[in-house]
């Protein structure tokens, strides 16, 4: 029987510092939720070992006595923290499930990742970075209303209904909430009103495209000013609805972008994109998550519904990828 060691973060493991935002550990799982990751894969056959993070693997790397390890570990500081598991890995030659340090630290951070998308062809809204309050005063081709975003954050941190601006004096406020609280540039995009859909893609030669998901916020599926933000992540205004209710031609536009995203930052075995359409059903690309939430409250679950498949075998599939891989299986 094959061991698959476990590696990740736990909300319950942080402790706010004195300057921490309420959202500083917004991006840990919950214990329940390696539990549930943990018997799903021994559902699958495996023998699992928790590691836990990025330092205790460290301690025990030398010793793991594992086959692969499954990682979900977002890491605790700056833009290459989601690759600190993975380099350690990769450095004692230990296979694991996943995208590699690179393509982490490179979709972590949205302005690397844009360029990429640019470079690519791949529509994502037009943006600009400030790097410090004053960079404001150099710029002066607005075209409002704009969101304000942390660079280099996921799960939404940074985002309330400030983000979205309509004005100077607000798009200045923001950028230095940002900049001062999140110690980091603010990207600032303009802001696509209309409707979010968010897809799920599994494996590798050739992944496979889940079904499209859409985003409900207040019981509406015409967004145009809503958007995702931490508070209401929290609350039960926001639901996924699953197949999208869109037109045919649409939803394989969306589809292929979410496979062409997927293979240009080279993702393995997982990975999730973001989408917003504008009014006249133009898709932008906000950002790709190469290790997007596998919660049971998740997209990944509402997909698995809907295909009838179970979690574990949406875990079984993303493990059979890794050691597909890797030659293992
Ligand atoms: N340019 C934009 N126009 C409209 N809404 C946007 C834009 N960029 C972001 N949003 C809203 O903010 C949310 C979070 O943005 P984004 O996906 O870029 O960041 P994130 O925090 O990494 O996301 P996640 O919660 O998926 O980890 C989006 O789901 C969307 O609702
Ligand atoms: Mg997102």
């Amino acid at each position: 029987m094959k061991t698959v060691g476990l590696t990740y973060d736990l909300k319950t493991d942080y402790e706010f510092k004195k300057d921490d935002p309420p959202d500083a550990n917004a991006e840990f799982d919950h214990p329940s939720t390696i539990e549930v990751i943990a018997s799903a894969i021994e559902t699958c056959g495996f023998k699992v070992k928790k590691i836990g993070n990025a330092s205790s693997l460290l301690e025990k790397i030398d010793n793991l006595d594992v086959d692969i390890v499954f990682n979900i570990s977002e890491g605790f500081f700056g833009r290459n923290r989601e690759s600190q598991v993975p380099i350690l890995l990769e450095m004692a030659d230990i296979p694991f499930v996943g995208a590699d340090a690179l393509t982490l630290s490179l979709t972590l951070d949205k302005i690397m990742a844009k360029k990429i998308f640019i470079a690519e062809g791949i529509p994502t809204p037009k943006f600009f970075e400030i790097k410090t309050p004053e960079g404001l005063m150099n710029t002066n081709h607005f075209k409002f209303p704009l969101i304000v975003k942390p660079r280099f954050e996921g799960s939404s941190k940074g985002l309330s209904d400030n983000s979205r601006v309509e004005n100077i004096q607000d798009l200045k406020k923001q950028v230095e909430y940002i900049i001062n609280t999140y110690k980091q540039p603010a990207l600032i995009e303009e802001f696509i009103s209309g409707q979010e859909f968010t897809v799920a893609v599994v494996g590798n030669d050739p992944p496979q495209v889940l079904p499209i998901v859409q985003i409900k916020i207040d019981g509406r599926l015409k967004l145009n000013d809503k958007f995702y933000t931490f508070a209401r992540i929290r609350s039960n205004r926001l639901k996924y609805i699953c197949p999208a209710r869109i037109k045919k031609d649409l939803a394989k536009e969306i589809s292929s972008l979410a496979l062409k995203t997927y293979e240009a930052v080279e993702c393995r075995d997982f990975g999730r994109v973001d989408f917003r359409v504008d009014k006249e059903g133009n898709p932008y690309v906000l950002e790709i998550n190469p290790l997007p939430s596998l919660s049971t409250e998740d997209v990944f679950m509402v997909v698995a519904k809907e295909i009838g498949i179970s979690y574990e075998e949406v875990i079984g599939k993303i493990l059979n990828s890794a050691l597909k891989r890797h030659n293992l299986n």
